[in-house]
């Protein structure tokens, strides 16, 4: 599982019309989509995903920014993926993200940051699983 990570381009990134520019980035940037879909996240399953929040005072915007709209769910392999994806998305907080990352050019919050990207091997699988099942990663 080294190989791969999970995104999810959110619904500001959506609304915005940037899914293709964002994917052309990822696709530039040396990853290959290997699992792919527009879906909407219902409030069980955003307080599902970021239940590590669920203390933190920003999760029921967080939970309500997730479900507003439709979201781009991917799996990605390259080598390093975790790592080197959350190089190419930049910092959480698109004011800190060095120039030429996705939040920075896409981002206009911290709390609407346009993209997710995994923050380990073993959450890759856990999101990756949530959102895909077997037959529909490749
Ligand atoms: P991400 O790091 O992908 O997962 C947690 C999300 O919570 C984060 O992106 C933002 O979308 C959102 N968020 C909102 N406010 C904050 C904050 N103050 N610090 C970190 N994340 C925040």
């Amino acid at each position: 599982a080294t190989n791969r990570t999970f995104t999810m381009l959110k619904p500001d990134a959506v609304e915005k019309g940037h899914i293709g520019a964002i994917l052309e980035k990822i696709s530039a940037s040396g990853f290959k989509i290997v699992a792919m879909k527009l879906t909407q996240m219902t409030t069980k399953d955003a307080q599902t995903f970021y239940a590590i929040h669920n203390e933190r005072p920003f999760f029921a915007d967080l939970v309500e920014y997730m479900t507003r709209g439709p979201i781009v769910a991917a799996v990605l392999e390259k080598d390093n993926a975790v790592e080197d994806f959350r190089t190419l998305i930049g910092a959480t907080n698109p004011a800190d993200a060095a120039d030429g990352t996705i939040r920075k050019l896409f981002a206009v919050s911290i709390s609407e940051n346009a993209v997710h990207g995994s923050d380990s091997d073993e959450n890759a699988v856990i999101e990756s699983a949530f959102h895909f099942s077997g037959r529909e990663m490749f």
